[in-house]
C-alpha cells in the first residue's frame, strides 16, 4: 500500500491531481483513514503494531505529499515568469503626442508680442449687457452697427432689457476703465459672437482688443504700436502697412490697417509688394467713450485697436476656410497643429 501510493503522489502531474490523491488516501473517507478506523477491531497486541505501521505510512505519505507540492508549485511559478516575461527589447508603440490648437498658439505669439511691448491681458464676460457691449462704447439705439454685427441676444429679462453675445472685445475697454485709473495698456483676447456663417466667418470666432490710455497719447503712438506689432508677428522686418480712413462709432479718427502683400497666380504671399490686405481696425477713442467711463477726454487721451484672431492665424499659417478650426479634425490637427 505504502510504496503504491508515494508512487502516484510522485507522479502526479499538477497540484490538482496531487490534492485528489491526498483526499484519496487520507480525507475522511480515505483509503488510511478508513484503516486506521478498522483497528478498534483487532486485539490490543495487534492493533499497537498496525496502528504504529499505519502510522508510518501516514508519515511517509504525508512527507511524499509536501515534497512533490513543493517540486509542482516551483513548476507553477517558473511556467507563469515565463509566459509573462516582457521582452524589453521590443520597440515602444507610437505615443500619440498632444497638439496645440492654432487658434491658442496664435492668441500665446499675441500675447508674448504685446507683453513685451507692456501691455497686460485682460478679459471680460462673454455674455454682455447693453450698456457695454454698445451704449458707452457710443453706439446708439439707432445706430446700424447694431443690426451690422448681427448680435446675437438673450430672452429678455422682466424690465425688457435683453443681454447679447458679446459682438466684439471692444466692451472690455469699458469694464477696464471703469474700474482701472489710467494710464491703461492692455489687450483683451477672447471670444465674440455674430450670427454669421461662410468660408470666412463662424458664429463664434476670437479676437483681440488693445486698448492704450495716458497723458498725451496720439496717432503716432498707434501707428508705432501697431506697426511694430505686424512686423514682428508676420516675422517680415520690412512688412509695410498702409493706415487707411475709415470709421468706428468709438474711435476718432478711425483707422483701418492693411499689410502689404503680393498676389500671384491666386497665391497669397504677405511682405513687401503691390497689393493690400485688410487685417485690422483702430482708432484714437473717442473723447465720449473716454466721458463714459468718467475719464477727462481734456487730460487723457488713447488709442483701441481689435483684430481677429482666426483671420490672423489664417494669413500667418495658410489656412484656407475658417470652418476647419472648429471640426476637431484630428487629422487637420495633426497637419497643422503645434507640437508643444
Ligand atoms: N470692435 C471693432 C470690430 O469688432 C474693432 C475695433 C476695435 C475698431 C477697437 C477700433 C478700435 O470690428
Amino acid at each position: 500500500l505504502q510504496s503504491s501510493l508515494i508512487d502516484r503522489v510522485a507522479a502526479a502531474g499538477d497540484l490538482e491531481t496531487l490534492e485528489q490523491l491526498r483526499v484519496q488516501a487520507l480525507g475522511k473517507k480515505g483509503e488510511l483513514t478508513q484503516r486506521l478506523k478498522t483497528l478498534g477491531s483487532l486485539s490490543p497486541d495487534e492493533r499497537k503494531e498496525a496502528g504504529q505501521g499505519l502510522n508510518r505510512v501516514k508519515e511517509a505519505l504525508n512527507a511524499a505529499i509536501e515534497s512533490r507540492r513543493g517540486d509542482l508549485e516551483e513548476t507553477a511559478l517558473e511556467a507563469r515568469l515565463a509566459k509573462e516575461a516582457i521582452d524589453v527589447t521590443l520597440p515602444a508603440r507610437p505615443a500619440e503626442v498632444g497638439r496645440i490648437h492654432p487658434i491658442s498658439q496664435t492668441w500665446e505669439e499675441l500675447v508674448a508680442i504685446f507683453g513685451e511691448m507692456g501691455f497686460s491681458v485682460a478679459e471680460g464676460p462673454h455674455i454682455e449687457d447693453d450698456f457695454h457691449n454698445f451704449t458707452a462704447l457710443n453706439i446708439h439705439e439707432s445706430h446700424p452697427a447694431r443690426q451690422d454685427m448681427d448680435t446675437f441676444y438673450l430672452r429678455p429679462a422682466e424690465d425688457g432689457s435683453r443681454k447679447v453675445l458679446r459682438t466684439h472685445t471692444s466692451p472690455v475697454q469699458i469694464r477696464t476703465m471703469l474700474s482701472e485709473k489710467p494710464p491703461i495698456r492692455i489687450i483683451v483676447p477672447g471670444r465674440t459672437f455674430r450670427a454669421d456663417h461662410d468660408a470666412t466667418h463662424s458664429p463664434m470666432f476670437h479676437q483681440v482688443e488693445g486698448l492704450v490710455i495716458d497723458k498725451k497719447t496720439h496717432m503716432g503712438h498707434l501707428k508705432g504700436t501697431l506697426t511694430a506689432f505686424c512686423r514682428a508677428y508676420f516675422g517680415i522686418d520690412d512688412l509695410p502697412l498702409r493706415f487707411r480712413p475709415s470709421y468706428f462709432p468709438f474711435t476718432e479718427p478711425s483707422a483701418e490697417v492693411d499689410i502689404g502683400c503680393s498676389r500671384e497666380g491666386g497665391e497669397l504671399k504677405i511682405g513687401p509688394g503691390k497689393d493690400w490686405l485688410e487685417i485690422l481696425g483702430s482708432g484714437m477713442v473717442h473723447p465720449k467713450v473716454l466721458a463714459n467711463c468718467g475719464i477727462d477726454p481734456e487730460v487723457y487721451q488713447g488709442f483701441a485697436f481689435g483684430m481677429g484672431i482666426e483671420r490672423i492665424a489664417m494669413l500667418k499659417y495658410g489656412f484656407p476656410d475658417l470652418r476647419i478650426f472648429y471640426e476637431t479634425d484630428l487629422r487637420w490637427l495633426k497637419h497643422y497643429g503645434f507640437v508643444p
